[in-house]
């Protein structure tokens, strides 16, 4: 497929795809203001601009959970971001705090495609047909039960940040990993420790024993369950050929849910912060310098903005990847709930079952250690 991009002077421009409301955004400062330190408001990178400059503390899952686990005085968290990660600050903060997710339909759909009976059931049976359980990861894009199963099981969570970390550990424990729900994230990075792709086996829940053969799981370092992004799978190879044909000079960044081609073909991979920071980096001490970024269309949009005297970014696939459930927050969801814990009521509370948590816990306090040892 050929790749023809607008016309050249936009593709470095950033792109808006909201209009502001000064009326709305006044409300949730007023509201804010009233709310003082007994409110902490989180905010993914994927966020709109509209939204996350009202965050308090800003960051890559990673960096929001641990800042969760952290902040032990503010009564109410209001997480802007996705279902999963307001679940999981609910199990990192304490029973007294209370996580707030504007809007509750936003939640993720990588998460959605690994169900709490299909892990087990995979768990199962990868421990029958090869005679050993294997370590089960989740990437921090799972249910709170997914977690809880893990920490039970003798396994971690891990997120795009600590990925390699987690791998290593998890084939310390044992030689075989269950890794989900996104494949691209666990190939991507056991490739880069060593691990050849006929050592990866791809578990699809919908097929019979995942649809594999006792050699190919016996013959397995991995199981990669067979979910994905939506937006990150939208960046594709051609586009990579594309910007290095026209701008050969170009470095192409990406995140490691797209796929292992595009990754492959990419100058640097990792996690939204550490996109953030190598652009930061780039922007000190290669100025000029041109990059094509494959993430979600926010920061990128963000990093257009910022940098825009100073480098020239551009979204790899230059269409806009946008993180639909991510956007679904807006500035009337985070008005109205502001002000309704204005007016002592409290809305859209995220509150994980007690035994769940527990599990969910150990799993999330180990990925910590094992990040910060
Ligand atoms: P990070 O771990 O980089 O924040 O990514 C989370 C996510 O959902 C990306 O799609
Ligand atoms: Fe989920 Fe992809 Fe959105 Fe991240 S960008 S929250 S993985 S759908």
């Amino acid at each position: 497929m050929e790749i023809t991009a607008r016309y050249e002077e936009e593709l470095w421009k950033p792109i808006s795809l909201e209009e502001t409301n000064e009326e709305l955004l006044e409300r949730i400062r007023i509201a804010k203001d009233k709310l003082g330190t007994s409110l902490r408001i989180l905010g993914h990178h994927y966020q709109r601009d509209e939204v996350i400059q009202f965050a308090d503390k800003t960051g890559d899952s990673y960096g929001l959970s641990v800042y969760a686990a952290e902040e032990t005085t503010a009564e109410f968290i209001v997480f802007c971001g996705v279902h999963f990660m307001a679940e999981t600050a609910d199990i990192l903060t304490n029973d007294s705090q209370i996580v707030i997710l504007p809007d509750l339909s936003a939640g993720c759909s990588m998460a959605d495609m690994a169900t709490f009976s299909q892990v087990k059931r995979a768990f199962r049976l990868i421990s029958e047909i090869t005679g050993e359980a294997p370590v089960p990861i989740t990437y921090m894009n799972s249910s709170a039960e997914i977690k809880a199963f893990c920490g039970e099981h003798g396994g971690t969570v891990c997120t795009s940040s600590n990925a390699k970390l987690a791998l290593q550990w998890g084939w310390e424990q044992n030689h075989r990993i269950l890794f989900l729900p996104d494949q691209h994230l666990g190939r991507n990075i056991a490739f880069a420790l060593g691990v050849p792709l006929n050592e990866m086996a791809v578990w699809d829940p919908f097929q019979p024993n995942g649809g594999l053969t006792k050699s190919q799981l016996l013959n397995s370092k991995i199981v990669l369950w067979n979910g994905y992004c939506s937006v990150h799978q939208r960046f594709l190879p051609t586009h990579v050929d594309f910007f290095r044909k026209k701008y050969p000079d170009v470095r192409i960044l990406v995140h490691p849910e797209c796929s292992f081609e595009v990754v492959q073909k990419s100058d640097e991979f990792g996690s939204t912060d550490y996109i953030i920071k190598r652009i930061e980096r780039a922007a000190r001490e290669e100025p000029n310098s041109k990059w094509a970024i494959g993430t979600e269309h926010h920061l990128v949009g963000r990093l257009q903005k910022r940098f825009q005297n100073v480098l020239k970014i551009s979204n790899l696939a230059f269409t806009t990847c946008n993180c639909a459930t991510m956007t679904r927050i807006d500035p009337l969801d985070l008005a109205v709930i502001l002000e309704k814990l204005v007016d002592g009521k409290v809305e859209n509370r995220i509150l994980v079952k007690d035994d769940v948590k527990k599990n969910a816990k150990l799993a999330l306090q180990k990925m910590i250690e094992i990040t910060q040892q």
